[in-house]
């Protein structure tokens, strides 16, 4: 397809029209650079179908700047930007004046009114009603573009967060995926703005991203930051400090102690220009909890999940599956707790990676991956589950596996008890004649008998049963988990729901994964 520039709304409609196909959509104000570019790239690897096409807008906006600020000088040319985006595999770019995006003026359309506890934070603390001009063109820019999945950057967290929340309330089916900030060799991030500084200013402005990254070095080595002593050495570098503070990454409220993904982050006046970085932090690798009914698929999509982000795959079924075998080959009754005490107290459990996907699991060094699927151990296993001495046993262990992060586990449990603190939490589940189906195929697989599937529909239901009523850690959604609801989805569909759901997550600067 001849790349394209498109003007008019009008022109914009008709050649919608003629492409048929679904818009990959990048909204920029122009002044492109490589994070642009980067952004680009990355829209168009993530087409999935033939008919997918990148548009990259251009228009500066003039709602999200404040009486005194740049609108007039921002940077403005057309012809680079064409050759910019063009290069970086755009279809297309619209370039629409003011009043192709609001024909009636400012005055006749709806505006977004953030909410305040998100809005009054970071950037917008000084800038005040500059996120309800980006919420507001933003809506008003996918209103005439209709696109399938918009693609922003990390580079303006706070804009990122607030657009997820807004197309979160209202229900917008339009799927959103974000990529880290890029940087050019010296460390320091692209930004349009970057264009007014001068030689003897850049090289003060570099103290900031310089600041980010010791700051984050040092907390990484277990050491405090201090803003006080970076804000003053940024002083020092003639910068005058607007805010620097370490936030929550998701609602961005002050964290005196870093939890979950935090964000530390600040703004500087470096001359006229005004200038934002930041960089996350972290007290270990992110934890994925996956939970839900027993069939619902979560072991397939789990495991090659776990070998696309390079994380621990933990399976902790199977560990209280070969429990529940080791028992039952030494012929103890699920009923005799005294008994199996006796005998898991010194018992070890461990895993061993054939290659990538393939797991073993062996109880006392026996392989027991085969045995464990056994329909016998099946029918035990829930009630050996619900003893309390076999649950402390096994999640203290899954703890210890996890302590580092850096962990996908699946179960009953994971996202209430085992790993509470998750940041990423999916209960994944399907109708229990789905399940039963999916059970029937995958136990003939593996060369078990399996006669009628009416029956394995209600073997699978009285265990949903058993697991979610059992008084500790039973199987329920927890609270901040989502649900994938999966009858009908391939196994990629499924990994691109889990796609989206990590991303939204846990941003690209902290787990890159060129393969997402
Ligand atoms: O393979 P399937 O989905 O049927 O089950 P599984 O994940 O292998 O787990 C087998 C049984 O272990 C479940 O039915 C639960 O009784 C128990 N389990 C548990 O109690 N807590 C977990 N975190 C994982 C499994």
């Amino acid at each position: 397809m001849e790349p394209k520039i498109i003007q008019t709304n009008a022109e914009l409609q008709d050649w919608i029209r003629k492409i048929n196909s679904a818009i990959i959509f990048v909204p920029t104000m122009g002044g492109l650079h490589p994070g642009h570019q980067y952004l680009i790239r990355k829209a168009k690897k993530s087409k999935r179908k033939k008919s997918q096409i990148v548009l990259v807008s251009i228009f500066v906006n003039p709602l999200q700047f404040g009486k005194d600020e740049d609108f007039k000088k921002y940077p403005r040319n057309i012809e680079r930007d064409a050759e910019l985006a063009f290069s970086a595999g755009a279809d297309a770019i619209w370039t629409p004046v003011y009043s192709e995006v609001f024909p009636g003026g400012e005055d006749s359309h709806f505006k977004i009114q953030v909410p305040k506890n998100l809005h009054n934070q970071l950037c917008g603390e000084q800038r005040q009603g500059h996120f309800d001009g980006v919420a507001t063109v933003i809506l008003r820019l996918i209103k005439i573009i209709k696109p399938e999945i918009l693609i922003l950057g990390e580079k303006d967290w706070q804009q990122l967060i607030i657009i997820r929340r807004l197309f979160q309330e209202l229900s917008i089916p339009i799927k959103i995926k974000s990529f880290s900030t890029q940087r050019d060799e010296s460390g320091f991030a692209y930004s349009s703005r970057n264009a007014y500084l001068s030689n003897s200013e850049r090289l003060n402005a570099l103290s900031l991203p310089n600041a980010m990254k010791e700051a984050k070095n040092e907390f990484a080595q277990g050491k405090l930051i201090n803003l006080k002593k970076i804000a003053s050495n940024l002083e020092r570098n003639n910068l005058k400090i607007e805010y620097i503070k370490i936030v929550d990454a998701f609602s961005l409220k002050e964290r005196e102690n870093v939890n979950g993904i935090c964000l530390l982050a600040a703004a500087v006046k470096c001359g006229s220009s005004r200038l934002i970085d930041h960089t996350f932090l972290m007290k270990r690798k992110p934890i994925i909890a996956i939970d839900g009914p027993a069939g619902a698929g979560k072991s397939t999509v789990t495991k090659e999940f776990a070998k696309r982000l390079g994380f621990i795959y933990l399976d902790t079924g199977a560990m209280y599956r070969a429990v529940t075998w080791f028992i039952q080959s030494k012929s103890i009754d699920p009923s005799d707790l005294i008994g199996i005490k006796n005998i898991l107290k010194d018992s070890k459990i461990s895993f061993k990676n054939s290659n990538l996907v393939e797991q073993r699991i062996f109880i006392n060094n026996i392989d027991v991956t085969e045995e464990i699927r056994s329909p016998k151990v099946t029918s035990l296993v829930s009630s050996i589950a619900k003893q309390h001495f076999v649950r402390d046993l096994l999640t203290t262990q899954q703890q210890l596996i996890g302590i580092d992060g850096g962990i996908i586990a699946e179960g009953r449990d994971i996202g209430t008890a085992v790993f509470p603190d998750a940041d990423v939490k999916i209960f994944l589940t399907a109708s229990s004649k789905e399940r039963a189906s999916r059970r029937f195929i995958d136990l003939q697989k593996r060369g078990y008998e399996c006669s009628n599937i009416n029956d394995l529909e209600k073997e699978i239901e009285n265990r949903d049963k058993e697991d979610s009523q059992r008084t500790i850690a039973p199987l329920k959604k927890a609270k901040d988990a989502i649900e994938i609801l999966t009858d009908g989805m391939i196994i990629e569909e499924v990994l691109e729901a889990l796609t989206d759901i990590f991303r939204s997550k846990i941003p690209e600067e902290v787990w890159p994964t060129p393969n997402l």
